[in-house]
């Protein structure tokens, strides 16, 4: 039986649906900083500055080209490139999935062999698929326990480009993941500085960094980033090296702003510029645009505190867990592959293992009923991302849930049986379930709440 929708005025399903989620006042430990509820403990209200509706169709000398800025763009875009030590840097209003394309355009030529990351995201794959590239796959040879999380060794990177280089096929582009939304943080100038002292011939990288805007802000996750090469460099000057940031990830900017920097030859950045004339949308977003501009202000003065905060509440958040009955310290999860020289873990993101409570899924819901939005659980764990947009009452109400929903569990397994002095029916149909005299153990007291919330009238006579 197929449905009919009838068309009629004033009917605004996607809007009711955003507007009832904005009041629901989620405190999101998932991504979009600008998203999550409340005002920022450093910088106040981040929404301030982009609250005016921006859009305007002017371009050039009222404005500036989007593609080929000689003015203010441009000046933004140059404040940016300062800011995280790239040659050039380029605002793109897309998302990363458009940022990775252009990336990969600019640094590939017909014919040539690029070696990825099989951990990719989808943009990456897809894209080299399309343009015909010829692709080898990096693949994962690193495992967590449960097989959740995988990850390459420096051996098999090293191993696999100089093979690659022996059979007579070396290869032109890699192309690799650095950060992930679980928080892997690879070593990208040690990696780079380990491959060129090895005999790798590779000479042009792109490294998605789309999860990794804020780790340029702090002197623990700075030293590992793409952008941070300059004495490789100086040793090899032929290096062309690429990264992207997906800033409304990590950043207070909306969502599709995104940034593509770049460090190496002095052919590069317009490469970059080429391509991203080719693929972006010749209708770029100015909100977008100057959500991006105001980012580069905020993150020049204020980058480094709002990075230590985020490390502060972490620690709030490690402290209040270690003292909840039923989680406790072993439940925090943060050193992944800790014995790999190249791999760390990011400060800002926190694994928490609720396997004493529930499964992943059923925690990530419950936590949702609290007004907390987490994205990613891996089996019994459930990923946190203390972005610039968490702030202390988001912590406070993330581990007031948690404590919650630990309390219920433990009234669980003390369940004590009962004898049950009257008649327990749900209705329909009306046939007792509990007569006087039995005994009501763990499991029919679930069965009873199960009718309940199947919508039964429970009725005790
Ligand atoms: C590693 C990585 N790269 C690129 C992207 C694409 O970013 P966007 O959603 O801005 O297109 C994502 C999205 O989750 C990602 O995780």
């Amino acid at each position: 039986m197929g449905t009919s929708i009838i068309n009629k005025a004033g009917v605004t399903p996607v809007l009711n649906k955003l507007k009832e989620l904005r009041h629901k006042n989620i405190y999101s430990f998932h991504a979009l900083p600008i998203s999550s509820y409340g005002n920022s403990d450093v910088v106040g209200n981040p929404r301030d500055k982009l609250s005016e509706c921006l859009e305007s169709s002017v371009t050039g000398e009222l404005f500036d080209n989007f593609f080929f800025p000689t003015g203010i763009i441009s000046e933004s875009q140059t404040l940016t490139a300062k800011l995280y030590k790239a040659d050039a840097s380029f605002y793109i209003t897309g998302g990363t999935s458009i940022a990775n394309q252009i990336a990969i355009t600019a640094l590939y030529e017909k014919g040539q062999r690029i070696l990825v990351d099989r951990n990719c995201h989808q943009s990456v794959h897809f894209h080299t698929q399309s343009i015909g590239a010829d692709v080898n796959y990096l693949c994962p040879d690193l495992y967590t326990e449960d097989g959740g999380l995988s990850a390459w060794s420096y051996n098999h990177l090293e191993q696999t480009l100089l093979s690659m280089q022996q059979s007579g096929k070396a290869c032109d582009v890699v192309i690799l993941t650095a950060q992930s939304y679980e928080g892997i943080i690879y070593d990208i100038p040690g990696v780079l500085e380990r491959l060129m002292a090895a005999g790798v011939s590779t000479r042009r990288f792109f490294i998605d960094e789309a999860w990794g805007s804020l780790n340029y802000f702090s002197d623990d996750t700075q030293p590992l980033t793409a952008m941070n090469i300059s004495p490789l460099l100086e040793k090899y000057p032929d290096i062309d090296i690429i990264c992207t940031h997906s800033s409304h990830k990590s950043l207070f900017c909306l969502r599709q702003a995104s940034v593509i920097h770049c460090r190496g030859t002095t052919t590069l950045p317009r490469k970059i510029e080429t391509a991203k004339y080719r693929i972006h949308t010749t209708s770029p977003s100015y909100p977008i645009l100057a959500s991006l501009d105001a980012a580069q202000a905020m993150m020049t003065e204020y980058g480094k505190a709002l990075a230590a905060h985020s490390r502060t509440l972490v620690e709030k958040f490690i402290t209040g867990i270690s003292l909840i009955n039923g989680l406790g310290d072993d439940a925090i999860y943060r050193g992944i592959f800790s014995s790999q020289w190249h791999i760390h873990y990011d400060p800002t993101k926190v694994i928490v293992d609720v396997s004493s409570i529930g499964t992943g899924a059923e925690i990530k819901n419950m936590l949702s009923e609290e007004k907390i939005y987490a994205k990613r659980f891996i089996n019994n764990s459930v990923v946190f991302n203390f972005h610039i947009g968490i702030n202390n009452e988001a912590v406070s109400t993330l581990l007031k849930a948690f404590e919650k929903i630990s309390l219920n569990k433990n009234k669980e397994n003390h369940f004590e049986s009962l004898i049950s002095d009257k008649f327990i029916i749900p209705y329909p149909p009306g046939v007792p379930l509990v007569f006087p005299g039995d005994i009501i153990n763990k499991e029919l007291k679930d069965k009873i709440n199960k009718f309940r919330k199947a919508g039964l009238l429970i009725i005790s006579a």
